[in-house]
Formats: C-alpha cells, sequence, structure tokens
C-alpha cells in the first residue's frame, strides 16, 4: 500500500536539552528547525502528506513560560520558515482548537494556510492544540447543529478537522514511548506504528528510511486477510 501519509509525534524535546545542560524550550527550537528537515526529506520522497503534533490540549499543563514559547516559535519563526517551505512546494495547514490558543496565533495560522493553499507539493499539517477527543467532540457538535439523527463513518469523517487529508499510512514516534498520547485517535485506525528511541531533535534521515523501510516489509490487512 502506497505510502501517502505520515504523522509525527515529535517527543523528547525537553530530554534532548537537558542532556546538554540546555533550558528544555531550546529543544523546542531545535525540534521546530527539524520539522523543515523532515518535511524536505518527505516531499523527496513523494510523499504527499506529513502531520506533526506540535502542541495538544494537554500540554497547557506545561509551565506558561514554555507554552509562550512553543506559541512564540509559531508566530515568530513561521515567515522565516515560509519563506523556504513555499520553494518547496509545502502547503501548510493547521489543525486544532486554533481559537482558544489566542486570536494571534489564530489569525497568524489561518494567514499561512491562505498563502499556501494553491501549493501542492506536500501537505504540511501541524496540530496545534489538537486532541483526538477534541477533535470528535467538536465533530460530533457539528453534527449535532446541522440537525443529523443518525449518520454514517463517511459522514463523521466529513467533519474532522482536516476532512480532505487522508488517514495516516504511518505514524512515527520518537524518544522511546509506546503510546498515542491523544494523537489522531480517529485517524489512527489501521495505521501502522513506529516507534525509536531516538530523540526529535535527532531524527535523522536515516531513521526516516529505517521507519519507511519497515512499513513496507508490513502487511497492511484492514482486518480482512490476505
Ligand atoms: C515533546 O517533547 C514536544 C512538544 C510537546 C512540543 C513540540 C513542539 C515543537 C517541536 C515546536 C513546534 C513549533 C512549531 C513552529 C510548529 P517534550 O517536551 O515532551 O520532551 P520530553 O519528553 O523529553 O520532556
Amino acid at each position: 500500500m502506497k505510502l501517502q501519509h505520515i504523522a509525527f509525534i515529535m517527543d523528547g524535546n525537553g530530554r534532548w536539552a537537558k542532556k546538554r545542560n540546555k533550558p528544555r524550550v531550546y529543544g523546542h527550537l531545535k525540534g521546530a528547525y527539524k520539522i523543515e528537515e523532515v518535511v524536505r526529506w518527505c516531499a523527496q520522497k513523494g510523499i504527499k502528506y506529513t502531520t506533526f503534533y506540535a502542541f495538544s490540549t494537554e500540554n497547557w499543563k506545561r509551565p506558561k513560560s514554555e507554552i509562550d514559547y512553543i506559541f512564540g516559535l509559531l508566530t515568530n519563526k513561521i515567515s522565516e520558515f515560509y519563506g523556504r517551505m513555499d520553494k518547496e512546494g509545502v502547503k501548510l495547514v493547521f489543525s486544532g482548537r486554533l481559537r482558544e490558543a489566542g486570536e494571534k496565533v489564530y489569525s497568524v495560522c489561518k494567514e499561512y494556510e491562505e498563502k499556501t493553499k494553491n501549493n501542492d507539493r506536500i501537505v504540511v499539517n501541524i496540530a496545534l492544540n489538537y486532541g483526538g477527543r477534541a477533535e470528535i467532540i467538536d465533530a460530533i457538535n457539528k453534527i449535532i447543529k446541522e440537525g443529523y439523527s443518525s449518520i454514517d463513518e463517511g459522514t463523521f469523517r466529513k467533519y474532522l478537522y482536516k476532512a480532505d487529508i487522508p488517514d495516516p499510512d504511518l505514524i512515527i514516534r520518537t524518544s522511546g514511548e509506546k503510546r498515542l498520547s491523544n494523537f489522531l485517535l480517529w485517524q489512527s485506525a489501521y495505521s501502522e506504528l513506529y516507534f525509536t528511541e531516538v530523540l526529535w531533535p535527532d531524527f535523522s534521515e536515516e531513521e526516516l528510511d529505517k521507519a519507511i523501510e519497515d512499513y513496507n516489509k508490513r502487511q497492511r490487512r484492514f482486518g480482512g486477510i490476505k
């Protein structure tokens, strides 16, 4: 089955920084730059969709200074990132409860979605203030508002944040944790999962190739038989 969409749980930034006696946020800075590299590698390999878990609905429990830093990274670095990514044909989209992340964050997200909407080499979906359960609840509330009394899976899908992005074929989580942490709960039903010990700022093209090789060896049966 052709690999179209890879989703990344970018874990281990804090530990990466700590190992270097640096503040945790330094790990997030390196982690943000890593997104660009990974997007470039994926585009070169013909992957059409990528999703990056940048901030979860649970991450508000972190110290305010760290939260501000992560959103600051987005709002301050995005034009720099955009300049380079636009040349790569990147269509940037954002998924999550964006309005709850503040007016500034919301308007930056919408601005760059608009600016890149005609790019078609690779979609980069940034999950920001994202939670899989929140996404399902948000979909249900929209469905209720529309007055449905019952729906099917195909209809439900249309109410997810990015209905036109296919489900991830492969989800890669760095830093050795083996869980989904509320990421793409609906969309991950048949995703292949790949876990690596490497911390996100150290994620390399070689690691990406290993994950893809592993994916290519697996048999996806979607509940059927071969
Ligand atoms: C997990 O590492 C990482 C995060 C919660 C934040 C990821 C955010 C970025 C890479 C920046 C995103 C920026 C933009 C511009 C989209 P952790 O802090 O949980 O690491 P630890 O488990 O080692 O503590």
